[in-house]
């Protein structure tokens, strides 16, 4: 299964995600340039922030209370905006697509 990051310039990372994994650790796994994750996945720093497709927004699991409130620490604040180190890889992710922001 795969999931793809667009990076703000429009490059395009199409990436072998395995389950179980997080989106952020799919990424990093790859070197996606535009996701920093400086807390390492522990909801303390919002650098891992992605803008997610319309198409796959609903379809994640829902915000958190301690995801929402990171979130308003987000350089580029979007209505649909997610941690991607909350959002966990599973077999109905598969074709995910998300946009990176150009800051974090
Ligand atoms: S990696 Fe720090 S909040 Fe996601």
């Amino acid at each position: 299964m795969k999931v793809k990051f667009v990076t703000h310039t429009g490059e395009v990372f199409e990436i072998e995600a395995t389950p179980g994994l997080s989106l952020m650790q799919v990424a990093s796994s790859e070197a996606v340039p535009g996701i920093v994750a400086e807390c390492g996945g522990v909801l303390s720093c919002a650098t891992c922030h992605v803008h997610v497709d319309a198409e796959w927004f609903d379809k994640l699991p829902p915000v958190s209370k301690t995801e929402e409130g990171m979130l308003e620490y987000a350089a580029e604040p979007h209505p649909r905006g997610r941690l991607s180190c909350q959002i966990k890889i599973t077999e109905a992710l598969d074709g995910l697509s998300v946009v990176l922001p150009e800051n974090q």
